[in-house]
């Protein structure tokens, strides 16, 4: 309401309105140091160098009072590794692929569990789990999840320059394709970063025909199932993992598939996508307001989003980032046939669970025809 007092007396008093809150603009193009809502576009954020990888942060501590952190990784092929192997004690990791090719392995507990990733495939990495990962496409994008947030410091520290391109290029096309991605005597020395270099692990390479090593799981062969407990570093296919269906034709569909629930996360955070339907008439907009902070990336399509006090109503495409503090009205809907977020949400009441408390199991990466 405020915005819109000060809206009105703009045109009337050019001295009062400077005393009176500006309106806000919901897109930014630097990351706010507070919470507050915002949109950011797709690699026109400032970004850190770490050899050949630029990494930007849609999300960051400060900005989400350090429920969690989003970061893009965007970087060309590399016959390195993209970082030594190491474990992290407080923070639970997220990869989602959603560009190129990565391999990831996530070995614990005697299972040295790797995969060949492609996009919208998802791995979990929790605590004490050692983890690295290799780029082998020529343009990939990891989307990675942090709980909590302020990992990003780490990247600060490890960059060794800051770029932000006049043409928003995703990375640096000419960059140096075989710098490896880290050095030993660094990654041991970053234990204050909750760093913990594990370098005797040696990752197979020997990945077999289904693109796993050292598994009897299925991997876009067969149904992935989530963890059971927070401890256990699991891989969900794209589309091979749990599926529920909400909304109906009218008012448009909604296809949750949970990566993490309260479950994996102990009640911290969850994470998953939401495959949305265009909605045939305008007239029902879900709104949300929860008890913790949400992000969503579009990673399909066309999103629309609204948030209460903000005059915008965004359009969001592949890449694009909205974040809604905790307590804030908001509704978002697709404005293309097929449409999809990736969902983080803080806590356990989040915009999924309260998604799939009325959905049912539904076994079909599409809705309804
Ligand atoms: C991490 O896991 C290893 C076994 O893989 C175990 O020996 C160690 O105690 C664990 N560390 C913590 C802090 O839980
Ligand atoms: C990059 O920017 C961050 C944040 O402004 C700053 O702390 C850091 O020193 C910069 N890094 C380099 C290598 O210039
Ligand atoms: C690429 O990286 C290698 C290994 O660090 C280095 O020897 C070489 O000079 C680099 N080339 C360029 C063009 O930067
Ligand atoms: C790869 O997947 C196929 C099809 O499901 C299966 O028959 C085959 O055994 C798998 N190979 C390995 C090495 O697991
Ligand atoms: C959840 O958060 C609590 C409190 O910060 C932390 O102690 C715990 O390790 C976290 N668990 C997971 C699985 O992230
Ligand atoms: C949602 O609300 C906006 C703004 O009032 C409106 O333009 C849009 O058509 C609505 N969409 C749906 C699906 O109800």
């Amino acid at each position: 309401m405020r915005f819109q007092i000060s809206a009105a007396f703009a045109g009337l008093a050019t001295t009062f309105v400077s005393s009176v809150a500006a309106v806000e603009r919901l897109e930014v193009t630097v990351v706010p140091s507070h919470v507050r809502p915002y949109v950011v576009r797709a690699y026109t954020l400032p970004g850190v160098v770490v050899g050949t990888q630029i990494y930007r942060f849609p999300v960051t501590g400060p900005s989400s009072d350090n429920a969690f952190t989003l970061i893009s990784t965007a970087a060309p092929a590399s016959s390195e590794l993209g970082v030594l192997p190491h474990t992290h004690l407080e923070h639970y990791e997220n990869f989602y692929c959603l560009r190129g090719r990565y391999n990831l392995w996530a070995p614990k507990d005697g299972n040295n569990e790797g995969r060949v990733f492609s996009p919208g495939d998802y791995g979990a990495v929790p605590h004490n789990t050692t983890h690295t990962f290799q780029i082998t496409d020529p343009f990939t994008e990891m989307v990675g999840v942090i709980s909590p947030g302020g990992l990003e410091d780490l990247f600060y520290f490890l960059g060794t320059a800051n770029i932000s391109s006049k043409t928003h290029s995703p990375f640096v096309p000419d960059s140096n394709a075989t710098m490896p991605g880290g050095d030993s005597a660094v990654i041991s020395s970053l234990e204050r970063f909750d760093v913990h270099a594990k370098l005797e692990y040696n990752p197979p390479m020997s990945f077999n025909e289904n693109g796993t090593t050292g598994s009897s799981e299925p991997w876009h062969n067969g149904a992935n199932k989530l963890a059971e407990d927070a401890s256990t570093p699991f891989f969900v296919a794209k589309d091979y993992g749990p599926k529920y269906l909400a909304g109906d034709a009218k008012n448009g569909y909604s296809i949750v598939q949970p990566f993490i629930t309260s479950i994996q996360s102990d009640g911290n955070f969850t994470e998953g996508t939401i495959t949305l339907s265009q909605p045939q008439q305008g007239d029902s907009n879900v709104t949300w307001n929860l008890p913790g902070h949400t992000a969503l990336e579009v990673v399909d399509g066309l999103v629309k989003v609204e948030i209460d006090g903000y005059p915008e109503v965004a359009s969001l495409s592949i890449g694009d980032v909205v974040f809604v503090p905790a307590g804030k009205t908001f509704s978002f809907w697709a404005a293309a046939a097929f449409s999809k977020v990736l969902y983080v949400g803080q806590g356990d009441d989040t915009v999924d669970s309260r998604l799939m408390a009325r959905a049912k199991t539904w076994d079909s990466p599409v809705f309804p025809a």
